[in-house]
């Protein structure tokens, strides 16, 4: 399938739930409130992959990354880290809550996909 629609109704407020997209998979965070602050308010200056969180995101509360590590590939784990974002367990890249790396060895952020919000409850990812 070259794209999934996702039903994100059921996806509670700090819950992320994987789905797979192209034979990848695809987080989708429903971020809380401190966790978007978080994204929102880190320095451009901190970053090594300068990205806004704006323009990671088409609606705050919903976070979508490909759930790959941009090292070499590995399924990073959510909540871990220092910025409580994901921690990759191959080589301890860290990643923030827009899934932008912030420790480690990954030289870029995780990647985001094409995808739109084709509904309130429905987004379609690719
Ligand atoms: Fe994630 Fe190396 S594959 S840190």
């Amino acid at each position: 399938l070259s794209s999934v629609e996702v039903d994100i109704s059921g996806i509670a407020e700090g819950q992320i739930v994987t789905v797979k997209w192209r034979g990848r998979p695809v987080f989708v965070r429903h971020r809380t409130r401190q966790e978007i602050e978080a994204a929102q308010n880190t320095p451009l200056s901190d970053l090594s992959d300068p990205q806004p969180d704006s323009a990671r995101v088409k609606k705050p509360e919903w976070l979508i990354v490909v759930g790959i590590c941009t090292h070499l590939g590995c399924i990073p784990i959510g909540y871990e880290g220092e910025y409580g974002g994901w921690l990759c367990p191959c080589h301890g890249s860290v990643f923030d809550t827009s899934g932008r790396i912030r420790a480690g060895p990954a030289p870029t952020n995780l990647e985001v996909p094409e995808y739109a919000f084709i509904s309130a409850t429905r987004v379609k990812i690719g």
